[in-house]
């Protein structure tokens, strides 16, 4: 081990030396003080790799009009959301519930853009009384409510249609978005017809088109091909007489689990904006969505090994976090790596890494080789996105504390919930 050298793919967290040993730091900061100090499961984020990974974007976007906005269904703690939007970012959202928040993070609600496949009447008046900047609107149904609700309220709702692209990104399928078998978006093939009602209707200003082919993509083909297609389209719409101001090419790119090589924002963004300037559309003002990108390698998740077990086919590792926590694993097959926060020399063992959680799919981590005692702490990373947005309260575990780190400093941004926490909506009949 190289003194000081960053794990892959987490520049923001690597084994430092620390006495006559190594450990495991993020930032500045040793994790295993972290853990002592805040207990586990404890997932620990570096404000730095958030800002660098952001800085990626706003790289590749340098002396465009470009608006990204954070896809906060990654991770919505409040302290990340106000990294962001203090950082200059927008915030696509998905519920009320995540108005609410990002909102009380310090967020500009105009630029905000509201996605999502079953907006209620009620968090579309919500949406428009916080005065967000679009809707990005699923489906012709949806229209024909949005523009009642604003017209009711004596307003206009601005207004982006998702498309469907039907472009396969050659990631899970739980997490492809834009094929022909999807809930999400208006099919290709109904889109000018639903942008012409769009326009006729009295309380709707149509602003953007968008589209959103799914997450966690490691190639740029999938998005070449969806941008060519929504071109297609921006051309046959302005062709019918409807301006469309803004083109929103959604989120998805996906970051190393365990040895992808997904494109850098900046290098996937020089590739699409050549491909936008060649067509004619360089000076339209653009949107993004990214979530994964933003946050994945930016978090990592301590955990305190509770028992080693030997079996008859497999050894396991029981640690104190579980699917509640971390759920990829156990929802998508998903990879997460995990080491040790303070190395032993040995030969290891070959565990599956398992939570309390009384399922068998609650795993963290097949066949891996680690040398640990009871007591020790791993690290599981890349578990800044879709975790702790994800975690549940599964077999009455309160969700996970979590720490910021930014240099030397360390903020607790959210603390452990109790027990009590857990049930203290719940009543008796008598
Ligand atoms: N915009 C829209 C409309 C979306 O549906 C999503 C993600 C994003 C943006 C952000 O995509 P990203 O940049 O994060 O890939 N829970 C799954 C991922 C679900 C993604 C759903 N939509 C996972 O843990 O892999």
């Amino acid at each position: 081990m190289t003194p000081s050298s960053p794990l892959p793919g987490h520049p923001h967290v690597l084994y430092a030396p620390s006495g006559s040993q190594h450990a495991l730091y993020v930032e500045g900061v040793r994790v295993s003080d972290l853990a002592r100090q805040f207990g586990t499961p404890l997932f620990v984020y570096s404000k730095a790799a958030m800002l660098s990974a952001l800085g990626a974007y706003q790289r590749g976007f340098a002396g465009r009009q470009a608006q990204i906005c954070y896809a906060m269904k990654a991770n919505s703690s409040l302290a990340v959301l106000q990294v962001f939007a203090r950082a200059g970012c927008g915030f696509d959202i998905v519920s009320g519930g995540e108005l609410a928040r990002v909102l009380a993070a310090g967020g500009d609600p105009a630029r905000i853009i509201f996605s999502g496949v079953g907006k209620t009447r009620a968090e579309m008046q919500q949406a428009l009384k916080a005065g967000i900047g679009c809707f990005n609107v699923e489906s012709e149904a949806e229209l024909d409510v949005l523009s009642e609700v604003a017209a009711g309220m004596g307003t206009r709702a601005r207004v982006s249609l998702r498309v469907n692209p039907n472009v396969d990104p050659q990631t899970h399928p739980y997490i492809s978005t834009g094929l022909k078998g999807n809930k999400f978006g208006i099919a290709h093939d109904r889109t000018l017809a639903a942008y012409r009602h769009a326009a006729a209707l009295p309380g709707l200003q149509v602003v953007g088109i968008d589209c959103h082919i799914g997450s966690q993509i490691t190639e740029i083909t999938p998005y070449l091909d969806a941008m060519d297609r929504i071109l297609d389209l921006v051309a046959d719409i302005e062709s019918a007489g409807i301006p469309i101001h803004h083109i929103d090419f959604g989120g998805g790119l996906g970051i190393a689990y365990h040895g992808e090589t997904p494109p850098a924002a900046d290098v996937l963004w020089q590739q699409l904006l050549e491909r936008l300037d060649a067509r004619g559309y360089g000076q339209r003002p653009l949107m993004i969505e990214p979530g994964r990108s933003l946050v994945g390698n930016a978090g990592i998740c301590l955990t305190e090994v509770i028992f080693t077990k030997p079996g008859e086919e497999k050894n396991f590792c029981i640690v104190d976090a579980a699917m509640n926590d971390l759920p990829r694993p156990a929802m998508y097959q998903a990879f997460h790596q995990i080491v040790p926060a303070e190395p032993r020399t040995g030969p290891g063992v070959v565990y599956d890494v398992v939570g309390p959680v009384c399922e068998s799919g609650d795993w963290l981590g097949r066949d891996r080789v680690l040398e640990v005692q009871s007591g020790d702490l791993l690290a599981v990373l890349s578990a800044g996105a879709y975790c702790m947005s994800m975690a549940s309260n599964y077999n009455t575990r309160g969700r996970a504390a979590e720490v910021l780190v930014d240099g030397e400093q360390v903020h607790l941004i959210r603390q452990r919930e109790s027990v009590f926490d857990t049930f203290a909506l719940e009543h008796l009949p008598d």
